[in-house]
This record gives C-alpha cells, structure tokens and sequence, in this order.
C-alpha cells in the first residue's frame, strides 16, 4: 500500500488567503494541515509516499525532507500546473507501480486518519473506497448519490445536487484506476477529475465501497474552516499533546490545557483558558488574556492582548489595548492599538500585515 498526499494547486474553489508560501503549511494547533495527513499514513503503516508539488513547494520540501521524522520515506512529484486530481494520479504513475494506494488531499483534516479504509480494503478487497459524509453545501463537492446500498451517480460539483453525501477528498485506490485516468478527456473546467473516474469505475462495473468517516471533517479553504479546525484539533488533543517547557509567572492564572513551547514566557497577570497552544521563544505580556481555542505561533509577542478563538502565525506582535476573536493572524503581522480594546475585533490578515488602530 503506497501514499499520495496532494499539495499541489488542486482546489480552487474557495482561496481568498492572502498569505505567503504554500496553503498546506498554513498551521493548525502549531501544525502545518500538510503534517496531519503524513502523521496518519504513517500510524496506518503506509511507509512509501509520494508528496505531489505544485509551483510553490520550498517550505514543504524543506520541513518534510525525506520524511524519517514522521517514519515515512517521501519522494517528491511535481505536478506543475493544477490539471485535476486525476492528473495528479497520472504524474504519480510509475511511482505508484502495481500497488494500490491511499490519495489523501493535503488540505483536509480527517479526525479518523486512513485506518479504516486499509480495513475495508483488507476484508472487503473493493476496487477503491471512497470517504463520504453529508454536508450542507453539496454543490462545492463532489456529490455522491445511492440507491439500494449502491451509488447510483457520482456527480463533480453538481448544480442540482442529488444528494447531500460529499466526497471528502481521501480514497484509496487498486491500480485498475490507472487505465480509466488514461483514458479521461479533461472537464469542463479544463481538469482531469477524480469524480469522473470514480464514476466511469462504478459503471464499468468495479466495486466502489463508500466509507462514512465518523468524527469530524474539515475542508480547510476558507479563513473560518482554518480556526473551526483550529479549535476541533485542540479540543479534540490528548493531554499529552499539551507539553509545557516554557515559563509561567506565579502571578498568571492558567486553566485547562496549555501547550507551552521552549523559551516562552507567561507573564505576571495574564490568564490562559485552555485548550490553548504557544509556540517557542513567545512572550505572552501583562493584560493578556489568551483562548480559548487558540494557537500562537514562534516568536510571537502579546502585550495587553485578548485573544479568544484565533491563530496568530509566527513573529506577529500584537500590542493592546486589543480584544480579538476569531481571527486569522498571518505571520509578522504588527498590530499596535491606542484605543481601549473594548470592542472585541474580528480580523483576517494576511502575512506582513500592519494595522495602527
Ligand atoms: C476536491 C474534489 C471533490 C471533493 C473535494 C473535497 O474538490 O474534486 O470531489 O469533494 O475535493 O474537499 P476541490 O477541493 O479540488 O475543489
């Protein structure tokens, strides 16, 4: 059983980010989404995989490397320009070889990981499974339609949505898939898809086994999907998730779980509500108060700053007065407020960003 985690510049339906570098390593609880998926082939015993690149992939070569810290070996396969998810199992060919395979879009976070595909893949040896849950706005997905415990259509974003059950973006495939994406002609958005595969390998008569994913499901697209997840992944951590090496003043008042890093300071009156994670070098200043369900990333500074339900990325400097939620804080952002910070504010910035309020 071989990887594919797509990182590409498939998805273009919902980017209105205005941050810098590579989508998939924007961070989720100090994470980048990218390091998810990684981490759940490796605990289902996937060891051979392939990251698909698009144009901008330094940052994910650089941290991922050859994949020994996760106990992964990862090659890299660029795909150029964003053709369809189909194209994606294309450039992947010879690495694939006669193996079956778990394609995994790297910017979805499946709180269940890849487990219980390999299982039905094992016990019910189909020619692919496909994760599936119901959501509330099927014609941004890939729509799935049943009938008698059998799908009956399989439809790419559909105007008119039959049904509510939207592909989730992880499948795992036998190679019988290779020789329908050979044959694919590209779709009206000019892509090679994925759906339309799936769809020609039902007709074919291949057994296509819909796994409903139990758990949560996000699609991280848009700024709000980036801090539900956010908060799902910390609400949902083991308390060992939470280590904490850097310091707390006696004078801080801290409940529920904190992550801490190296080097970091909570300062005298702050108070934390957890589930809340701080990176390393941080200082987190007087008159803060933090979470909860918020990530702070390295090297941030926080002075007189109320920050509930939020990710503030590496190097920003946010000085209050200020109250925020649910905002979206890119990296070396500088915020600086002569206001009261009675109103609470709701902010998306991207990096570099600087605000005088
Ligand atoms: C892709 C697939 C779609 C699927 C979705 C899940 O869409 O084409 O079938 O439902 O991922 O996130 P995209 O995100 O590339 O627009």
């Amino acid at each position: 059983m071989k990887g594919l985690i797509l990182a590409g510049g498939h998805g273009t339906r919902l980017r209105p980010l205005t941050f810098t570098g590579n989508k998939h390593m924007l961070p989720i609880a100090n994470q980048p989404i990218l390091f998810y998926g990684l981490k759940q082939f490796a605990r289902a015993g996937i060891r051979d995989v392939a990251v698909i690149l698009g144009p901008i992939h330094e940052e994910i070569r650089e941290s991922v490397g050859d994949g020994s810290a996760f106990g992964l070996r990862v090659q890299y396969i660029t795909q150029g320009e964003p053709k369809g998810l189909a194209h994606a199992v294309l450039c992947a060919r010879e690495f694939l070889g006669e193996d079956s395979f778990v394609m995994y879009l790297g910017d979805n976070l499946l709180q269940e990981g890849v487990e219980q595909f390999l299982e039905i893949a094992r016990t019910q040896r189909p020619d692919a499974v496909v994760g599936v849950t119901a959501v509330d706005r099927p014609s941004q997905f890939g729509i799935v339609e049943m009938a008698g415990g059998r799908i009956v259509s399989i439809e790419e974003k559909p105007a008119t949505p039959k049904s509510r059950l939207a592909l989730i973006g992880v499948y795992l495939f036998t190679p019988k898939i290779h020789e329908i994406i050979a044959h694919l002609a590209p779709s009206a958005r000019g892509e090679l898809e994925i759906t339309e595969a799936i769809w020609k390998l039902v007709e074919g008569g291949g057994r296509v086994v819909p796994h409903p994913v139990t758990g949560w499901w996000k699609d991280t697209g848009r700024p709000e999907d980036l801090l539900e997840a956010n908060e799902l992944v910390l609400r949902t951590m083991p308390p060992d998730g939470f280590v904490r090496l850097g310091s707390v003043a006696r004078g801080a008042a801290v409940t529920g779980p904190l992550g801490l890093g190296p080097g970091s300071v909570v300062e005298e009156t702050v108070e934390i509500t957890g589930p809340v994670v701080i990176g390393s070098g941080v200082r987190v200043g007087p008159g803060s108060r933090i979470g909860p369900g918020t990530a702070i990333g390295n090297g941030v500074t926080l002075l007189n700053a109320q920050v509930r339900r939020s990710i503030v990325m590496d190097g920003s400097q946010l000085e209050g007065p200020i109250r925020i939620a649910n905002s979206l804080i890119g990296r070396n952002v500088r915020i600086s407020s002569r206001h009261d910070g009675a109103n609470e504010l709701e902010l998306t910035l991207g990096d570099s960003a600087s605000l005088k309020l």
